[in-house]
């Protein structure tokens, strides 16, 4: 029998018994309704900003200063490929245009009314914070440590941060979905009209996130920086791989004309379906059969909207549920495809 270890067995029904009793939709943190003006991926209301983090995670916001992730915000309205978008576009502001908040801002509602506060944020990856932001470290009570945190307690804790929006890194497949939600730029008229490039097409989870913007503090001493294990790199490149489909679904049905934005998004599903397929050639994963299934049962072709929006959001459950309960021991066969580390961004 498979030696799975205790916290992994916990973390798998926390995240199930979200994933059933709240329908863990994809897109969980949809816009305030009072927003319907502004297209973002966080709703500004519940933004905090990266300072009300700094008292406990200094050294993970000292790590992403120096990302291209922070850093956009002082650059991008600078850069003459940025301003060539921008004027096809007809944009005249960055930070006050939907076209670009989306993705290289964050956008936090003040008393002048909707402003960008930085440039890709912790919460951009981890869902915005005001209503997980003092349950996600409550371990149940003065005194009461990370170490003598009762199993029930932490259960609950999880449950109920993940439920008010976390995307908790303990669920790799959560993360992963907010990389390619924006990775995969699933914006036709940015693409086609503004030039933008459609996707970072070599994007990849293990190789972009270990390198430059790994911050992985937490579970070794507060100090050093470590990668993750491999099991858990195996997991995270099945996760990704999942997810990779997932959003180029996504981007397959905002196609309305057979142009560039089209075209990569469709060869770009069509590519991450072949991958999974290979990868489950190693891996005989009955969920990637499942979640195979869902794209054969898809025609990748324009104006398909609907179609191709539902299966994205039976891949995304699968995938939630694959992180939840497939541990990297069972994923050895896909070692020899995981990059190494001088692959890594
Ligand atoms: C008052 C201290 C404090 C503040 C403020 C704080 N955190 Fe945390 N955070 C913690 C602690 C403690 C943990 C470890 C929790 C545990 O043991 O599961 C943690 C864990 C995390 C994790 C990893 C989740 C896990 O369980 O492994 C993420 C992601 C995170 N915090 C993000 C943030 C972000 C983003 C902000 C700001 C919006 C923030 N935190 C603000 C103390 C804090
Ligand atoms: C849907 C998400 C998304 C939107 C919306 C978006 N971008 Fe981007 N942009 C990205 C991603 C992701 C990258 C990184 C691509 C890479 O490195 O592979 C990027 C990169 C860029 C780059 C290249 C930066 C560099 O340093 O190489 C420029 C310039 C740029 N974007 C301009 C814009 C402008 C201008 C807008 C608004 C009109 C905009 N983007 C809107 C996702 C987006
Ligand atoms: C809110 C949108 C957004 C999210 C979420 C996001 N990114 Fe990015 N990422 C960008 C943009 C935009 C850029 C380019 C910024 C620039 O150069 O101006 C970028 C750049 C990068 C770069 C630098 C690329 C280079 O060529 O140097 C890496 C690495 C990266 N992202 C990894 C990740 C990973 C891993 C995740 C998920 C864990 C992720 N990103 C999530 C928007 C995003
Ligand atoms: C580009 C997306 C992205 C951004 C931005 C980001 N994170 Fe993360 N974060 C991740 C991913 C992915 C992981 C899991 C990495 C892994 O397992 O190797 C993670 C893990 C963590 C962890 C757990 C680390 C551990 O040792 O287990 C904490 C705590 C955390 N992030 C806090 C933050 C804080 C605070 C910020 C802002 C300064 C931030 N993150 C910004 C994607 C992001």
């Amino acid at each position: 029998m498979l030696k799975l270890n205790k916290r992994f067995v916990l973390l798998s029904l926390v995240v199930l018994s979200l994933s059933l009793s709240f329908g863990m939709a994809p897109n969980a943190q949809t816009a305030d309704p009072r927003d319907t003006q502004l297209d973002v991926h966080l709703n500004p209301h519940d933004v905090m900003g990266v300072e009300s983090c700094e008292k406990c995670h200094a050294a993970e916001i000292s790590v992403w200063k120096q990302t291209p992730h922070s850093t956009t915000f002082l650059t991008l309205h600078r850069q003459a490929e940025a301003q060539q978008i921008a004027g096809k576009l007809g944009i005249s502001s960055f930070k006050n245009d939907s076209a670009c908040i989306k993705c290289h801002y964050t956008m936090q509602a003040a008393l002048s009314g909707i402003e960008a506060i930085s440039g890709v944020s912790c919460e951009s990856c981890h869902g915005a914070a005001k209503n997980w932001i003092n349950v996600h470290n409550e371990y149940g009570g003065p005194g009461v440590t990370r170490e003598s945190e009762t199993a029930a307690h932490r259960l609950e804790r999880l449950r109920v941060s993940i439920g008010a929006g976390m995307r908790n890194p303990i669920n790799v497949y959560m993360v992963a979905q907010s990389c390619y939600r924006c990775h995969t730029v699933p914006e036709e008229r940015l693409v086609n009209v503004g030039g933008h490039n459609a996707g970072s097409m070599d994007f990849e989870i293990v190789a972009w996130s270990q390198g430059s913007v790994r911050h992985n503090f937490l579970r070794s001493d507060g100090q050093s920086n470590q990668p993750s294990s491999p099991e858990r790199l195996r997991q995270m490149f099945v996760a990704g791989m999942i997810a990779d489909l997932e959003f180029s679904l996504r981007a397959t049905a905002a196609a309305t004309e057979k142009a560039t934005f089209g075209v990569n998004a469709a060869s770009r599903a069509s590519r991450a379906a072949k991958r999974l397929a290979a990868a489950q050639g190693k891996l005989s994963q009955p969920m990637l059969d499942e979640i195979l299934a869902v794209y054969q049962s898809i025609e990748l072709k324009l104006n398909n909207s609907n179609q191709l929006i539902e299966a994205a959001d039976s891949i995304a459950a699968l995938g939630i549920r694959f992180a939840a309960t497939v541990d990297g021991s069972q994923l050895s066969a896909i070692e020899p495809y995981i990059p190494s580390q001088d692959r890594w961004k």
